[in-house]
């Protein structure tokens, strides 16, 4: 079946999280429309298992594909991470973008002295997909990781710049700057969020490679490519869609998006 060029773009993640990859489309681009879902009755995927993140994957990959999407785009990058191929054995001719792909490609091609910091979630570190994938890119490129399991809590606490982040971020990054990294990639939805005190932490000579920024890059290119963005003039329509409305969903996705979420529908599966 061909695709639509006027679909919306299904961008999808573990919760609130990957509304900061929306934010970065909505500045790309801005004439798109996006269907946005969060598993917010199962958040957190960071610390479960493998087949427990495709299962719950695949689910979600079904339902934005019976919503007519004319692209995939993994936000999350726990889901990236071990349930990739999952999405694009489930997504037919629909193209399947995800966060690990971007910001991997991104980090290889800014590094200059080829040491490269990953942080994530301890999923995301345990399955090595950012390396591994930067390797297949540039097999001589040194990576360091460092799971940093208590940055998504203190995120959605909204503590950006508190001591108690501060302190755990050195806590954290300070093997990695040992190792003399030129790259921090942040690999995991929330980190955007703290960039500013990351930045300081690590210091300026220390490039951090933003996944949600170099997404909706990779989105914009495919889409110009092969002709399917939506023409000028239109008007984009955004849905959210999670599967519990937790009190402080507004409030904490209001952060991540810089902007008023509007309507939110809980889907019943
Ligand atoms: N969205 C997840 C990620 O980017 C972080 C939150 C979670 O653990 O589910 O890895």
């Amino acid at each position: 079946m061909a695709i639509d060029r006027a679909a919306p773009i299904g961008v999808f993640d573990s919760g609130v999280g990957g509304l900061t990859v929306v934010r970065a489309l909505m500045e790309r681009l801005p004439l798109e429309s996006i269907i946005y879902f969060g598993d917010t009755a199962r958040v957190p995927y960071g610390i479960k298992s493998v087949p427990t993140i495709e299962h719950y994957t695949a689910q979600i990959a079904d339902h934005l594909m019976g919503a007519g999407v004319k692209m995939l785009i993994v936000a999350c990058n726990t889901m990236a991470a071990v349930a990739a191929d999952v999405v694009k054995a489930r997504a037919g001719d629909v193209p399947v973008l995800d966060v690990i792909e971007a910001g991997a490609q991104a980090a290889v091609a800014g590094t200059s002295g080829g040491a490269i910091g990953v942080i994530g979630t301890p999923t995301t570190i345990n399955s090595n997909a950012y390396a591994r994938r930067m390797h297949e890119l540039d097999p001589s490129l040194r990576v360091y990781s460092q799971a940093c399991p208590l940055f998504v809590p203190l995120v959605e606490e909204g503590w950006l710049d508190h001591p108690v982040t501060r302190l755990t971020a050195e806590e954290y990054l300070r093997p990695v700057l040992a190792e003399g990294v030129d790259s921090l990639v942040l690999g995991c939805t929330h980190y955007p969020l703290l960039k500013a005190l990351l930045q300081s932490v690590a210091g300026p000579q220390v490039r951090l490679v933003d996944s949600a920024l170099t997404t909706a890059q990779a989105a914009a290119e495919w889409l110009a490519r092969e002709d399917m963005a939506r023409p000028s003039g239109s008007v984009p329509a955004y849905r959210f869609q999670v599967t519990d409305i937790p009190l402080r969903f507004q409030t904490i996705g209001e952060r991540f998006l810089g902007r008023s979420l509007g309507a939110i529908d809980k889907v019943d599966w």
